[in-house]
């Protein structure tokens, strides 16, 4: 028999790729997400409930109308930099609302559970590359928020017989525009379609801080697919399904590029140079994040397919092509 999973934020970035996956993989799909950035999402391998993850009535109704057998849970904010600004709301929206949608798994005998959490639990790094026991001293709220859920399910799984898998992701990149999906954030912080954008508009691309502990002086980032990191959610649901062994897991590459390194394969690819400039540090940015991924590769038998550079980028370059193709308009810088 079909098995249903509930996928918090499966409108997002991530959430729609695992979504989709997981639908491929023949899990019934139920999605629940309230559309924070208006992207559009008219996808028939799903069902979406646009509603907030941590409404209790909208849960209570999904618990008792289908049979939800796991929670994969991405809805979050995301942005480091808006997290040290903002931080009220990111304890809000990333710790709270889970505790609730925990609640509501446990009112209604829901016990197992995915979870995006990230590599920014770390901090700034002791030694590269990272494992899973490397020291936790995060840096930025939202890091704090990640932990703070990681600790949370330590303690449920003990007392409350919770089985949960941490996903800790270094940096998802790149697209599956075959399939309509790709990063689609409003508004867009993050490097690669940041740095796209600028190069096809020839627009002046920002590059936060110059003087970081690496060759260039300019932050190191493991930079993986986002295909990769949806295949590692459908082998740990799986082994959870198989094993009900709680685990926490990096997923990353093992290979970091500095952001001049990964501007340099950007203008590559477009066939165009960026016209940069030099600004301040971003706030909550580390050195470097580099992943050990041993153990996802011993335990869950994963390795990233899709994740050279080179594919990561031609990926999102095709994603911002569909996109402003649909939209009828020129890709500007933002
Ligand atoms: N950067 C620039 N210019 C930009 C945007 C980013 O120089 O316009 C730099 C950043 O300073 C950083 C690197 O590019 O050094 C990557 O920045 P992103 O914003 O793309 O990604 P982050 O590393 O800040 O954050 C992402 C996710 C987080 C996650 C983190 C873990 O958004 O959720 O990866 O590394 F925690």
């Amino acid at each position: 028999m079909k098995k249903t999973v509930l996928v918090t934020g499966g409108a997002g970035y991530i959430g729609s790729h695992t979504a989709y996956l997981l639908a491929q993989q023949g899990y019934d799909v139920i999605i629940i997400d309230k559309l924070l950035h208006n992207q559009p999402f008219n996808h028939n391998w799903c069902t979406l409930i646009k509603e907030d993850f941590a409404n209790k009535d909208v849960l209570k109704d999904i618990f008792k109308s289908y049979n939800v057998d796991s929670v994969v849970h991405f809805a979050a904010f995301i942005e480091v930099g808006e997290s040290v600004i903002y931080p009220q709301r990111f304890y809000e929206n990333n710790v709270l609302k889970t505790f609730e949608l925990l609640d509501s798994m446990l009112t209604h005998g829901v016990k197992k559970f995915i979870y995006s959490s990230s590599c920014a639990v770390y901090g700034n790094p002791i030694k590269i590359p990272m494992d899973e026991n490397h020291p936790k001293n995060p840096v930025s709220p939202y890091g704090k928020n990640k932990l703070a859920v990681e600790f949370i399910l330590e303690d449920y799984s003990k007392a409350y017989d919770l089985k949960y898998i941490a996903l800790r992701y270094f940096n998802a990149a790149g697209a599956f525009p075959e399939a309509g999906l790709g990063e689609m954030h409003n508004p867009e912080t993050h490097i690669i379609p940041l740095l796209l954008r600028a190069i096809l508009s020839q627009k002046p691309f920002k590059i936060f801080g110059d003087n970081y502990n690496s060759k260039d002086g300019t932050c190191i980032r493991d930079y993986v697919h986002v295909r990769d990191i949806s295949d590692a959610h459908v082998k740990a649901l799986d082994h959870l399904e198989k094993t009900g062994a709680s685990d926490f897991f990096n997923l990353g590459t093992g290979t970091g590029y500095t952001v001049k390194e990964l501007i340099n394969s950007a203008e590559k690819i477009c066939a165009a140079k960026a016209n940069l400039i030099y600004a301040e540090r971003r706030d909550g940015d580390v050195d470097a994040l580099v992943a050990d991924l041993s153990k996802a590769s011993d335990i869950l038998n994963w390795k990233p397919a899709f994740s050279n550079l080179e594919f990561i980028l031609k990926s999102a370059l095709r994603w911002e092509e569909k996109v402003s193709l649909e939209k009828n308009e020129i890709i500007t810088s933002v």
